[in-house]
C-alpha cells in the first residue's frame, strides 16, 4: 500500500517534468526531487522479483505449517478413534412405556410424549446397561405424530414397539407400575421385572391414574426413593423421560443419590439429604430444562 502511494508520486513527476521540460532551469530544486522519485521507481522495479520470490517462500512455509498440524491432529484422531469402546452390557430389566393414556391428552402434549419417548430411546441407545425397551399401546394420536414427525421410528433398533396393552405382553406378576403415589418405595430392581411408566403429560390433571390402574389389574406398584435421598421442592412427580433416566443412571452407577442427581433437572431445586448437611443440585445443562425440545417438563400442578 504504502509503496503503491510511492510508485504513484513518482509517476506524477515524471508526467510534471515532461510538462515543465523546457523550464527545468527555472526551478533545479523540484527536478532534483523528482530525479530523487525516478531512482526510488528503478529500485522499486529492480526488486520487483526479490519479492515476488519472498512472497513466495512465505507461501510455501505457510503450506508446510499447514500441512503438519493435519498430520498432528489426524494423528490424535486416529489414537482416539483406536480407544476401546466402553464395554456395553444389556440389562434384563424391561421398562415398559404405557401409552393407553393417548386419548386423555391434547394433541400439544402428545407431541411432548412424543420427545419424551424419543429421548429414552436414545438414552437408551447409549446407555451402559441398556434396558429392554417397550413401547405398548402404540396408536391414536401418538402414533399419527410419530410417523408425522419421525417416519424414522420404524427402524429403530432393540425395542419392542406393541399395539397392545402391556397386561397382554408381560406376565402379571412380573409387572410394577412406577408411580408416585404409590406407598411402596422401590430400594433395588430386579433384574427378572418389568417396569411400568405411565406415558403420560398431563400437568397432573389425572392425580393418581396410574396408581388406580395398578390397583385395578391387581400388580405391583412403587414409587422411586426419592424423598430417602433428595429434598425436592416441588412435587415428586417426574416426567416420563427422567423417570427412564434414572433408572438407566442407577443400573450404571448403582447409587440411587448419583442417579438422580444425574438426571433430575435444577429447576426442581432438589438438594441431596445427607447425614453432615444439605448441599444443591449442581448446575448441569445437559439436563437441564431450558430446551423443552429434549427436554421436558416438570409434571407438577
Ligand atoms: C408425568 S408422570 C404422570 C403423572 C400421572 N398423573 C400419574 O398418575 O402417574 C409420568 C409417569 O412417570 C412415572 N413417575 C413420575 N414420578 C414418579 C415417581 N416419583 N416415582 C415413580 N414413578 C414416577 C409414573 O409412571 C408416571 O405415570
Amino acid at each position: 500500500m504504502a509503496d503503491d502511494t510511492v510508485r504513484g508520486e513518482a509517476a506524477a513527476g515524471v508526467q510534471t517534468e515532461s510538462r515543465n521540460g523546457g523550464a527545468d532551469g527555472e526551478n533545479q530544486s523540484l527536478s532534483k526531487r523528482q530525479r530523487k522519485k525516478l531512482l526510488k521507481q528503478q529500485k522499486w522495479e529492480e526488486e520487483r522479483e526479490l519479492r515476488k520470490e519472498r512472497r513466495k517462500e512465505k507461501k510455501q512455509q505457510r503450506r508446510e505449517q499447514r500441512q503438519n498440524q493435519t498430520e498432528e491432529e489426524g494423528g490424535e484422531a486416529q489414537s482416539f478413534r483406536k480407544r476401546p469402546r466402553r464395554e456395553v452390557t444389556p440389562s434384563s430389566v424391561r421398562l415398559v412405556m404405557d401409552c393407553s393414556f393417548d386419548d386423555l391428552m391434547l394433541l400439544k402434549d402428545v407431541r411432548k410424549l412424543h420427545k419424551q419417548i424419543q429421548r429414552c430411546y436414545a438414552e437408551n441407545r447409549r446407555a451402559l446397561h441398556p434396558v429392554q425397551f417397550y413401547l405398548t399401546s402404540i396408536g391414536g394420536q401418538l402414533k399419527q405424530s410419530m410417523d408425522e414427525k419421525d417416519k424414522g421410528w420404524v427402524n429403530w433398533k432393540d425395542i419392542h414397539i406393541k399395539t397392545e396393552h402391556y397386561k397382554d405382553v408381560v406376565e402379571k406378576e412380573e409387572l410394577v407400575y412406577l408411580t408416585s403415589d404409590s406407598p411402596n418405595v422401590l430400594e433395588e430392581l430386579d433384574q427378572k421385572k418389568a417396569y411400568v411408566i405411565g406415558g403420560l403429560v398431563d400437568h397432573n390433571h389425572h392425580k393418581g391414574i396410574t396408581f388406580e390402574r395398578a390397583k385395578e389389574l391387581g400388580i405391583e406398584h412403587a414409587q422411586l426413593p426419592l424423598s430417602s435421598f433428595v429434598k425436592m421442592n416441588s412435587r415428586k412427580v417426574l416426567a416420563v423421560n427422567h423417570v427412564f433416566e434414572i433408572i438407566l443412571a442407577f443400573l450404571e452407577k448403582g447409587s440411587w443419590r448419583d442417579a438422580f442427581f444425574t438426571v433430575l433437572p435444577r429447576r426442581k431445586g432438589a438438594v441431596a439429604v445427607t447425614q453432615g448437611g444439605e448441599y444443591t443440585l449442581k448446575e448441569d445443562e445437559e439436563n437441564s430444562d431450558s430446551d423443552s425440545d429434549r427436554d421436558t417438563p416438570e409434571q407438577t400442578a
